[in-house]
């Protein structure tokens, strides 16, 4: 079985250097179950050096977001290069934060066709303001995902991975976070709407995340048999010792 993909998405925070330090170090003591997972880590641009040098054989780095500049002079952009030369292999694209500051629909495609240039994986964020109960936030998702990917070649769509986000799921608890089934219904409907723009073999290869208040209470229901490759971790990402029953639970699947 292929490894489970961990991303751990600090946002903002911790807010002090010291902090990152403690928080890496906790994470570099458990050295040998986070080999057990594929981690990478999404911290903010300021401590990626950092983090770069403690995460070494232990997890890649990730960026929280990406230009959609590349060449020329850009006052405080953080171009693709310079993610590179730290070592970003992925790119969290479309987080629903950035999109309530203004990020629309059509800078997120531009991100994600640098990022794919850039040779960085775009990991696409996606997701429903609300739940009802006539599903019709199933349509939204088709609509968001065909907005966002059908500019892409197959080609293009096999080097992605997306990320299903639940606006209504973030920054709660275990508790308000999406059940199994309604996860499971949702993976088996994603991979539906991708075969119907690319075909099934892109459909199957694309890995899908999820990413809305993953705790350690949830996490093992939440993998078991949903089809999920991987998740988004937010807060609980920030603690050593949550990150690290999330992590258990996992490996237990
Ligand atoms: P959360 O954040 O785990 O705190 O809900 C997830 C995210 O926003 O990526």
């Amino acid at each position: 079985m292929s490894k489970v993909v961990l991303v751990a998405n600090w946002k903002n925070y911790p807010s002090s250097i010291e902090e990152v330090r403690v928080l890496m170090s906790d994470l570099v003591r458990k050295r040998d179950l986070y080999k057990k997972v594929s981690l990478f880590i999404a911290s903010p641009y300021t401590y990626l050096d950092l983090v770069s040098t403690k995460a070494r054989g232990l997890a890649q780095l990730a960026s929280q977001d990406i230009s959609n500049l590349s060449k020329g002079s850009h006052t405080g952009e953080i171009t693709p290069e310079i993610l590179k030369a730290f070592g970003v292999k992925l790119a969290i694209i479309g987080h629903s934060e950035r999109r309530s500051l203004g990020e629309t629909s059509e800078v997120i495609k531009e991100k994600i066709k640098i990022a794919l240039k850039s040779g960085i994986t775009p990991l696409i964020c996606f997701g429903e303001r609300e739940r009802d109960t006539d599903g019709e936030h199933f349509e939204i998702l088709r609509e968001e995902l065909k907005t966002l990917l059908s500019q892409l070649s197959k080609n293009e769509v096999k080097k992605v991975a997306l990320a299903y986000e639940p606006l209504w799921a973030i920054g709660k608890s275990a508790k308000d976070s999406i059940d199994e089934v309604e996860l499971t219904q949702t993976v088996v409907f994603v991979r539906k709407a991708l075969s119907d723009l690319f075909g099934r073999s892109v459909a199957e290869s694309v890995p899908i995340l999820y990413g809305g208040s993953v705790e350690p209470d949830n996490v093992y229901k939440l993998v078991k048999n949903s089809g999920i490759k991987g998740f988004l971790v937010g807060h609980a990402s920030l603690k050593a010792k949550s990150f690290e029953e999330i992590t258990r639970a996992i490996l237990e699947r």
